[in-house]
């Protein structure tokens, strides 16, 4: 249990200072429960690290898009990294404004960047010399000048798990950092555009600064590189955040990364960096209830209500979620080792392998670190609903997306075969 907020008081699981056995009780099971404390304050950690220092900390929608965080963001003073023009529609619906939004994304669509420059969108990260013809004739006919930074792909190992390394030679990402000062040039070229920085983001998950700030390092060649030849750009962005301890992982603190960055790039430019999971991924956990306890000669099962539908992180990446009692072990028995496992007909259908612990059928359990890429990753598979979801602040809690209806399961579907 990593976050300060998440603690046992009664001999029950208390997310600030509520009961999650309350909230289970009223809002039913699965559903994720996220402290507005807890990523409000990393959000704060972030900010306050860079002190004097010109920055922006754009929160990357993906890590957690629901409207209540998003709006809790943008009242702190967060600006945000979008990847679609969905999450800009949920940015502006929850009260941010576009002009502090970054876009980035390898296959941004004609119909995506027209809503974004009719938005007033900050800034276009751009992807390819491809991406830079299809921006430039779209701004053109819209008559829009718009601020643009290149991603450069640094070929620079983040070390961390392949599906989320986006810096290597061989990844669909970014610009080769050689062909950068090319493109630059045919961007400073354009009546439209504003070659007004560089971005890099090598990876998600990542637990030590040296390879960011490997990076960085060429990103700053490059820059200064640019300002020899005439164009000036203002903004370094740097891509994601820290990694978070899921499992013992020891990733540096926000303030060792924050100096590093500051020390690399040198300060006639605005650092820009986008963290989603260090922001909320300890803020959130998955309340799920247990359906049975199934023995057989080999293994111990215990099966839940919740599946890969819910959390698809240990399916997709191994991912490892600690998984916690809601009633406090004080018995000195110390139960079974056992997998955690859904409902749903696959195999990889296991939240967790291999955990001791002591549970009977109906006990609630916590699946923790998971307000990152948990709820956002979620899906209807099995005609499963999206569960629930609720934001706890300090002694109350309100249900911010309610549970799915079977209604609106179908509602968006035709049967044709009717006459
Ligand atoms: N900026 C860009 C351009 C990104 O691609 C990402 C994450 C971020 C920022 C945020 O990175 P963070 O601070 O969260 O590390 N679903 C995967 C993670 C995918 C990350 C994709 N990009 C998981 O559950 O581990």
């Amino acid at each position: 249990m990593k976050s300060e907020f998440l603690k046992y008081y009664n001999k029950r699981l208390h997310l600030e200072d509520i009961d999650l056995g309350e909230i289970a009780g009223e809002v039913g099971t699965p559903c994720y429960v996220y402290s507005r404390r807890s990523f409000e304050q990393a959000w704060h950690q972030y900010n306050s690290a860079f002190k004097e220092r010109a920055h922006r900390i754009c929160y990357a929608v993906k890590a957690n898009d629901n409207l209540s965080i998003l709006k809790a963001l943008a009242l702190i003073g967060s600006d945000f990294d979008v990847v679609s023009i969905g999450e800009l529609h949920k940015v502006t619906a929850a009260g941010g404004n576009p002009a502090g939004v970054v876009f980035s994304g390898v296959g941004k669509t004609r119909g995506e960047i027209t809503d974004a420059l009719k938005a007033g969108i900050g800034c276009i990260n751009l992807e390819s010399c491809e991406e830079f013809e299809r921006l430039e004739s779209v701004a053109a006919s819209l008559g829009a000048c718009v601020n643009v930074a290149v991603r450069v792909n640094p070929n620079v190992d983040p070390k961390t798990h392949p599906y989320i390394s986006t810096g290597l030679k061989d990844s669909k990402f970014g610009v080769p950092i050689d062909d950068a000062r090319e493109l630059y040039q045919r961007i400073s070229a354009s009546k439209w555009l504003n070659p007004s920085g560089i971005a890099c983001h090598i990876g998600s998950q990542i637990t030590s600064v040296d390879p960011i700030i490997e990076a960085v390092r060429h990103v700053v060649d490059l820059a200064l590189g640019l300002k020899v030849i005439g164009i000036k750009i203002t903004n370094i962005d740097v891509g994601g955040g820290l990694g978070i301890d899921y499992a013992g992982e020891t990733p540096p603190t926000i303030k060792e990364l924050v100096d590093g960055l500051c020390q690399t790039v040198p300060e006639e430019f605005k650092l820009v960096l986008e963290p989603g999971r260090s922001i909320v991924g300890p803020a959130g956990l998955m309340l799920t209830r247990v359906e049975f306890i199934k023995k057989t000669k080999d293994k111990n099962f215990v099966i839940v209500d919740a599946g890969m539908n819910d959390l698809l992180r240990p399916a997709l990446y191994d991912g490892w979620h600690d998984v916690l009692t809601h009633c406090e072990n004080l018995s000195g028995v110390e139960g079974e080792i056992c997998d955690v496992v859904g409902p749903i007909c696959e195999t990889g259908d296991t939240l967790a392998k291999n955990r001791r612990l002591l549970v009977s059928e109906g006990d609630l359990l916590a699946v923790v670190d998971c307000g990152a890429y948990g709820a956002v990753m979620g899906s209807n598979y099995n005609a499963r609903l999206r569960c629930a979801e609720v934001l706890v602040d300090e002694s109350s809690y309100s249900v911010v997306r309610r549970r799915q209806t079977f209604d609106s399961l179908i509602s968006d579907e035709k049967d044709v075969l009717i006459t």
